[in-house]
């Protein structure tokens, strides 16, 4: 339980004054030094093809161009892909998607890098272009050899089902839309050394891809990252190529090289949330209850791996999403296409797998005419039932149901939308549920460890640096958070730093909603070591009766004890007397004793293993869950629809700070709306972006978010590993979102009773408007 002493529950974000002014530190914010040149990329405006030749003669002779680096110019090695090497960073020999970077051009201001590269042509011999997931399965185009899950026989037992349905669900993808986009900054140093800011989740990621393509050991790379306006897991991975291109500029002309990239060479140039197109096979005893679930999805990882593998590997984690199934059998492609390589996007797959069995439960309701929740209610995962991953459930899948019925009524909020749908012909409700159930922690278990490094200075202040990057988030004021509370300090005198591969080596990227737990618990450690070394200073100092305050009545036997000292707001207490040592005094003995102000500690999750030679394991330190109940307008002669509502019980653990959970709640809502909605990315069939800037690609703006979002915190006495049991709450939020689809699904079907729409998301207006008025049979 977090109880903190400076009224944490209330907390404010630590950035919320530094943001209100503009204060705040981001990659564009880092001042340059002069000399600083520019950077742009020349990339394939082809998706696949042969590259011939590429002609730089006459961006060479542009004004202020410094020079122009391709492939071959390269002193390290030409690839960053980080789980397979399969990701050149310039192309050599070989398109693979449109907007692969084929040229650097360096320039002296921004603009002439700009204008010289639209002066670079190449000669590329086209090949056959895939964008389909499907298609590329069927010609043996994958990434990697598939990957199954299996829990019981489901061959078996779909043969003793009552009802057995088969059928097909589309996912589409999602841009990042991080407001800042990607970018670096590369400062040459001493030895043939580099400093570099990057905009990036995974600065050690970063360092190890620069060292890769110059050839410059780790040791002499430098890199900083301030803070991200958002990466939404879009800068796990793909920051890497950025910071490379910078750094391979700068090795080349000892100049510090910027590069940020604008909105439309970034939404062309990277890559997005996978797409997903799946079969299922749900069956269900004559109770509703599912005995058995196959499913096979198809993944499009665009043309390199990136984080395609782990992405799928979450899917099949999640592919039951908050049930249990005695009998399941998923397979998993990661199929290769020329669209530029897929990435985390958070929920990293879970989302998918969600979307699938969620779509297999309303085809399910939809023909048995009962509610979907009726089937979902039922087959909520229970304490100590089997996730097909061999993990035992510590489950709160039913309380948070229960608990959400309780405080919000489902019945009455059908009964409501039935009645308003009984009463309107051209204005229909919709109403789903949804719950949720993601696990957490990094399923490649090694990742799941981090450092912390905290100094406490002879005035008193503490200056933290972790493996943490800030992006929006709030995990810094979660690690301030932290040290204020073990020291008893104000959260004012707590700065949380930049993060920096040379205070914090070999991090794990900021990601799998992990940041807060594993550098939270790394300070936590931290702290706690300099705390008892600072009682153990203070006790000395009690001992001959100094500092003892007239009233109280410390004995000397109580003197012995070593756990006797006590801070509390910056005062010493033994054995609950104060005394008139403070803080400051301490820290200073301390220091004049010469006992350590500074710790680096490290923190590694306990009990977690998975085993992929039998696809069996306890991957996850826990699960968080949750119900959402989402409630929907549309409106049948447009298309065009609303969010009434969405309310939702959410499994917080312990919030340490419900300012910065609930912003993250209603952040994930509205993403997770936005992606089953009006999100749609759009690539032709020769595999180029049509939806390439903001006035083709619509996210949520405040005029489409719910008109409600109400959260109620689980209320359970679990212990967890989590932070303070303060529970991760970055990703599982987005997939309440899921409920939307359904909710219009069935506003939809009020209107048009005898329409199946298909199972395709992102149900635009426009897919809406013929679904209102088409006979589509499932
Ligand atoms: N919130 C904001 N404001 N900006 C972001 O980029 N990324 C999300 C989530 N919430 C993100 C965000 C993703 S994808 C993850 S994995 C987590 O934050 C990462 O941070 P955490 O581990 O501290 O939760
Ligand atoms: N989540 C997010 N990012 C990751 C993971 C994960 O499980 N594994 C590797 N990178
Ligand atoms: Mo989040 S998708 O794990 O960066």
């Amino acid at each position: 339980m977090f109880h903190g002493n400076s009224d944490s529950q209330k907390m404010k974000n630590v950035d919320s004054k530094s943001h209100v002014r503009g204060e705040s530190v981001y990659l564009d914010d880092v001042p340059l030094l002069e000399g600083t040149l520019f950077a742009c990329v020349y990339d394939s405006p082809i998706a696949h093809g042969k590259l011939k030749s590429v002609d730089i003669s006459e961006a060479e002779k542009s004004k202020g161009v410094v020079k122009i680096i391709t492939a071959k110019d390269l002193i390290g090695e030409n690839q960053i892909g980080g789980i397979l090497p399969d990701e050149p960073l310039l192309a050599d020999g070989e398109v693979h998607f449109c907007g692969m970077p084929i040229a650097l051009v360096l320039a002296e201001t921004e603009a002439q890098a700009h204008a010289a590269a639209k002066l670079i042509t190449a000669e590329i011999e086209p090949l056959e272009i895939i964008t389909d997931e499907r298609e590329a399965q069927a010609k043996g185009k994958l990434i990697a050899p598939p990957k199954h899950f299996k829990l019981g026989d489901s061959d078996k037992a779909f043969a003793t089902c009552e009802h057995v349905f088969e059928g097909r669900a589309d996912v589409n993808g999602q841009e990042h839309l991080y407001i800042e986009t990607q970018g670096a900054y590369t400062i040459p140093s001493e030895q043939g050394g580099m400093k570099i800011y990057s905009s990036t989740q995974g600065p050690t990621a970063v360092q190890r891809a620069v060292s890769r393509v110059t050839g410059i050991p780790m040791n002499l790379l430098e890199v900083d990252v301030t803070r991200l306006g958002g990466g939404f897991g879009g800068k796990e991975d793909q920051a890497n190529a950025w910071a490379a291109l910078c750094a391979v500029g700068t090795q080349l002309t000892k100049k510090p090289v910027k590069y940020a990239l604008h909105r439309m060479e970034d939404m062309r140039m990277t890559g997005k949330r996978h797409p997903y197109s799946a079969d299922y096979k749900i069956g269900l005893d004559k109770d509703f209850r599912i005995i058995a679930y196959s499913a096979t999805f198809y993944q499009n990882a665009g043309a390199a791996c990136d984080l395609s593998l782990p992405v799928l590997e979450r899917t099949l984690f999640h592919c039951t999403n908050s049930y249990f199934i005695p009998n399941v059998s998923a397979t998993a492609y990661s199929c290769k296409t020329n669209l530029p390589p897929n990435t985390a996007f958070r929920g990293f797959g879970g989302p998918q797998g969600m979307f699938v069995i969620e779509s297999a439960i309303a085809h399910a309701a939809e023909k048995l005419n009962v509610s979907a929740s009726e089937i979902q209610r039922k087959n909520l995962i229970e304490n100590g039932d089997e996730f097909p991953y061999g993990q035992i459930a510590e489950s709160e899948a039913i309380t948070s149901w229960k608990q959400a019925d309780e405080k919000y009524d489902f019945a009455k909020l059908k009964a409501e939308a039935d009645e308003f749908n009984a009463n309107n012909k051209f204005i229909k409700k919709g109403v789903a549920l949804m719950p949720i159930c993601f696990g957490i922690s990094f399923t490649k278990t090694p990742m799941n460890q981090a450092r912390s490094l905290v100094h406490v200075y002879t005035d008193g202040s503490v200056a933290i640096s972790t493996g943490a990057v800030e992006m929006g988030q709030g995990v810094n004021t979660k690690i301030a958070q932290v040290a204020a509370k073990v020291f008893s300090q104000p959260i004012g005198r707590v700065k949380v730093h930049t993060t920096n591969t040379l205070r914090i080596a070999n991090t794990s990227p900021t990601a799998a909603s992990a940041a807060a737990d594993l550098n939270g618990r790394a300070t936590q450690i931290a702290c706690e070591t300099i705390l008892e070394r600072l009682k153990t200073v203070a006790e000395e100092m009690l001992k001959d009766g100094a500092y003892r305050i007239e009233s109280s009545e410390i004995s000397e036997m109580r003197h012995t004890q070593k756990d006797g000292v006590t801070f509390e707001n910056g005062f010493v207490f033994f054995n609950g007397e104060p005394t008139s040592l403070d803080w400051l005094l301490v820290v200073n003995e301390a220091y004049n004793q010469r006992v350590s102000l500074s710790e680096h500690a490290h923190y590694a999750t306990q009990g977690i293993n998975f085993d992929w030679s039998i696809a069996k394991g306890h991957p996850f330190a826990y699960h968080v869950y949750g119900t959402a109940i989402v409630g929907v307008t549309v409106d049948c002669q447009r298309g065009i629809y609303e969010v009434d509502y969405v309310k939702c019980c959410h499994d917080f653990g312990s919030s340490m700070n419900a300012a910065v959970d609930n912003g993250q709640i209603e952040g994930g809502i509205v993403q997770g709306i936005g992606w089953m909605t009006m999100e749609e990315i759009f690539y032709d069939k020769n595999g180029r972006l049509r939806s390439n800037a903001l006035s083709t690609y619509k996210i949520p703006d405040i005029y489409s978010v719910p008109k409600e979002i109400e959260i109620l915190p689980l209320q359970t006495e679990r212990e967890n590993l989590a932070i303070f049991n303060s529970k991760a709450v970055g990703e599982p939020p987005l997939m309440y979102g899921i409920a939307t689809y359904f909710a219009i699904r069935k506003a939809v079907k009020a209107f048009n009773q005898e329409n199946l729409p298909k199972f395709d998301a992102p149900f635009t207006p426009e897919k809406v408007l013929i679904n209102l008025y088409g006979k589509i049979g499932m």
